[in-house]
């Protein structure tokens, strides 16, 4: 996924809200988000929400997870503008900032937060290291980090993948979830726990193509045209194949800032 910061204009997002519901540009809606921070107490905690997208998460974080605060960030200004949107459609704008940012350091000071989260986006800043790095600056010791993303697999590319990969515009490498658990730990977070999705996303699958066929892709060709519905369908059908392949595979880690820093 190219760094264009244009990579989600309105029409595309519009074709994963349909599959994953209003305001989410990843999969799995509130069940896979209180997944993502299993064992995790957002309770009067300031979090950091590291590509919040149109900002679904973010109400989610401080309406159902009881965040005192919500910060989320993102590099695309149609996501940050539909976000804010959002938030003070909730009338939560007391509890939630949304803020444009440019690609690279994060834009705040050493230990500001008690939890850093990230769903599905950190595929898309290639310098694993630097960012979390960066991370693990801001926040506050004993802080914790809970995230989830697309990684690969050591299994040998297919035909399907290399394919796949073009479709999505990826150019780099996604690792492994266990290559981003060493990573962490090689920075100095404590306490990794990591979770392969793989099979519960091949199951999620079944779902998310049943929202692109029959009737249903009548209704999103309606919206997006033909050629936008086709496009989405086409993209999801592949997308199925690598994962029951196993080569593309969501994956959970929790880690912690360790208190003597
Ligand atoms: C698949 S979307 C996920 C959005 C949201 N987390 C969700 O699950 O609904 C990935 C997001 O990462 C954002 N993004 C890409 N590069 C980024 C960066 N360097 N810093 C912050 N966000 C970034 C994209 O603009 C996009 O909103």
């Amino acid at each position: 996924m190219q760094d264009n910061h244009e990579e989600y204009p309105e029409e595309f997002v519009a074709g994963l809200e349909w599959m994953w519901g209003d305001g989410f540009m990843s999969p799995g809606g509130p069940a896979e988000v209180g997944a993502i921070l299993e064992g995790i107490d957002l309770t009067g905690q300031r979090v950091l929400d590291i590509g919040c997208g149109i900002g679904g998460i973010d109400v989610l974080l401080a309406k159902e997870h009881n965040a005192a605060h919500v910060t989320g960030i993102d590099v695309e200004p149609y996501l940050v503008e539909r976000a804010q949107t959002l938030v003070t459609q909730a009338g939560l704008n007391h509890k939630i900032n949304i803020q444009l940012t440019k690609p690279g350091a994060l834009p705040f000071d050493d230990d500001s937060f008690d939890i850093v989260f990230s769903k599905d986006s950190i595929i898309h800043i290639p310098d694993k290291r630097a960012i979390y790095s960066d991370i693990f600056r801001v926040l506050k010791p004993g802080g914790r980090l809970a995230f989830s993303d697309w990684y690969g697999s050591d299994l040998p590319q297919t035909p399907e993948f290399k394919e796949w990969l073009v479709v999505v515009g990826l150019t780099f490498d996604m690792g492994t979830v266990e290559s981003a658990a060493k990573l962490l730990g090689d920075i100095g977070f404590t306490d990794i726990e990591l979770e392969d999705r793989n099979s519960w996303y091949a199951k999620n699958m079944e779902e998310e193509l049943a929202t692109l066929q029959g009737e249903n892709f009548t209704k999103l060709a309606d919206q997006l045209g033909e050629d936008g519905a086709t496009q989405r369908l086409n993209s999801s059908t592949l997308k199925k194949t690598v994962v029951d392949q196993g080569l593309l595979r969501p994956g959970h880690i929790r880690a912690t800032k360790p208190t003597l820093f």
